[in-house]
């Protein structure tokens, strides 16, 4: 079941450059770094009162990131959803007709399981389900 709002991934060109707007309009101590392979990107993340802002770049030309930065610039990339059980979420979606990207879940930061369901079927917005897994940190 959805149960909030876990994070808002935000695409960036550089990191550090992004990280530094950050800190500065945030006064953000930390930032988790993390890269992750199958997503081919790397992250910065910080947590505003529960909700994870996630700066999010590219590490290769072929990352999904690389494609959205080249056709709509930086901003806002998507709006991720904590959930319990993100295969029964998916198989329920599907039964219902909406599109997914993700068939299965994949890892994602943070150790979670992750699948993104296609903006097509959602009004226009890319949507992340996240499961955090039992020792998962999310902040
Ligand atoms: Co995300």
């Amino acid at each position: 079941m959805i149960s909030g709002v876990n994070h808002l991934g935000i695409a960036v060109r550089d990191l550090e450059a992004s990280m530094e707007l950050y800190r500065s309009i945030f006064r953000v101590e930390t930032f988790h770094r993390e890269r992750v392979e199958e997503q081919k990107v790397e992250i910065a993340s910080f947590s505003v009162g529960g909700v994870l802002l996630e700066l999010t770049a590219p590490t290769s030309e072929d990352s999904p990131i690389a494609k959205f930065l080249e056709k709509r610039g930086e901003g806002i990339h998507h709006v991720a959803f904590t959930t319990d059980a993100v295969s029964a979420d998916l198989e329920r979606l599907a039964g219902d007709g909406v599109q997914l990207i993700n068939k299965t879940p994949q890892r994602g930061a943070h150790d979670m399981l992750i699948a993104f369901l296609h903006p097509k079927s959602t009004g226009g917005v890319l949507m992340e389900l996240c499961e955090p897994q039992k020792t998962s940190q999310t902040s």
